[in-house]
């Protein structure tokens, strides 16, 4: 089977991507800008070179060429900003797979909300405004507490929560150089994931994960160590709710094969309501997060879907796992670790994985990068205990950076 995927260097994690279509047989052609990189010259048999990987009509275009009549079996990506261009090309080339306009229902936000709410599925009350006065009759009518945020956003950026009319007067300032901002029900609650691989729009793996704190916190707080949570077990009433609505969700737009990627709030009712949803994997080395909670191969299981339209045998989740993402204290390198040694002779067991940046590293842009300054992975069947050995992380490992 011939695949064509679109940069399968970057973001990092989908060089374990590509090798898992090489395992499961395919013959993979990769599209990115330069040559093709040393981390998948093993498991590609063909690279084409593009000028601008997120120049969508320029990708289609120089792809077709390169391709000069041969028709690939299937065109995937899993980058969040080129999941447009593989559907196009799909439609361009007439392979199988997601069309343009089911992609759009995983690419832009009112498109998506209204395919959610047309399905009679719960998400917050929404106004789309782009003038002042546009966003004030939108806070008159939803009314506090609001989120304010662009209609083309990504990674928290210009994301506001509004609790009273100073409030507004400042964040309108701040948000000048966004043309269009999306005015919304502030949803109280515990924010979730939902994650899965589908073939032909039916999820064989599920996930369910927790944000500890909400993302905007999380990006807003320098201070904060995030941490996510996997949820072992799905038919937990705590959670049942949120696999509901994303297999409705999944249902509602038309959803084919593929990694998906749900955000979702639990409301202090018990209630599930939608957040977000994109069809490729989620970042935040998330899919190694529920690697380390089934001890599966999610890389593999993906193109195994992508390749053979199944995945192997998926077991029962041994273990609940969290990762933790730390951030140095100071500007600059890497100097000290601490605490650390201390947690791995106590809890060293529990430890799955330790990715900090080295002494001497420079930090990276935590603003820039959920990945901030490395992580590390505890795992243990009981979620109570991983939780406390992840906030345990969470306040006594430090970095010092100066
Ligand atoms: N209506 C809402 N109620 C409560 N919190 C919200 C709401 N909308 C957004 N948020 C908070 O803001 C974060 C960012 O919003 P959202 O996920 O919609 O945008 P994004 O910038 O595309 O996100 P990402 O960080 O996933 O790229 C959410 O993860 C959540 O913490
Ligand atoms: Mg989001």
């Amino acid at each position: 089977m011939l695949v064509v995927f679109l940069s399968p260097a970057y973001p990092p994690e989908m060089v374990s991507f590509t090798h898992g279509l090489a395992a499961a047989g395919a013959r993979v052609i990769g599209v990115g800008e330069g040559a093709a990189p040393d981390s998948v010259r093993g498991a590609i048999a063909g690279w084409i070179a593009v000028d601008r990987i997120l120049d969508r009509d320029h990708v289609v275009e120089r792809v077709a060429e390169a391709l000069g009549g041969v028709r690939p079996d299937r065109v995937e990506a899993l980058w969040e900003v080129v999941v447009d261009a593989a559907a196009a090309l799909r439609a361009r080339l007439g392979v199988a797979g997601m069309s343009p306009d089911v992609v759009v229902g995983f690419r832009d936000k009112p498109t998506m909300r209204a395919r959610v709410d047309a399905a009679g599925l719960r998400a917050p009350r929404t106004r789309r405004a782009s003038t002042v006065a546009e966003v004030w009759a939108a806070a008159r009518e939803l009314g506090p507490p609001l989120v304010i945020k662009p209609v083309a956003g990504a990674g928290s950026a210009d994301t506001y929560v509004i609790r009273s009319e100073a409030d507004l007067d400042r964040v309108l300032a701040a948000l000048q150089h966004v043309p269009e901002v999306q005015v919304e029900e502030f949803v109280q609650g515990e924010e979730f994931t939902y994650e899965t691989i589908c073939v032909d729009g039916a999820p064989v793996y599920e996930s369910v994960c927790r944000y500890e704190p909400s993302a905007l916190d999380a990006r807003k707080n320098e201070w904060i160590s995030p941490i996510i949570q996997s949820v072992r077990d799905l038919d937990d009433p705590y959670v049942a709710p949120g696999v509901t609505l994303g297999r409705a969700v999944i249902r509602a737009l038309g959803m084919g094969t593929g990694f998906t990627h749900m955000e979702w709030f639990r409301t202090p009712s018990g209630d599930a309501v939608f957040g977000e949803i994109a069809c490729r994997s989620p970042g935040a080395n998330m899919v190694d997060l529920m690697n380390y909670t089934g001890d599966v191969d999610l890389y593999r299981a993906w193109a195994d879907a992508v390749v053979h339209g199944r995945v192997g045998a998926i077991g029962d989740r041994p273990y609940s796992a969290a990762i933790v993402f730390k951030r140095a204290r100071g500007r600059g390198r890497i100097r000290a670790i601490h605490g650390l040694e201390a947690f791995l002779r106590a809890h060293g067991g529990s430890v799955a994985r330790v990715d900090l940046l080295p002494i001497g590293a420079p930090r990276r842009d935590w603003t820039q990068t959920f990945l901030s300054d490395g992580n590390l992975v505890v795992r243990d069947p009981d979620p109570t205990r991983t939780i406390a050995l992840a906030r345990a992380v969470a306040t006594t490992v430090h970095l010092d950076a100066g």
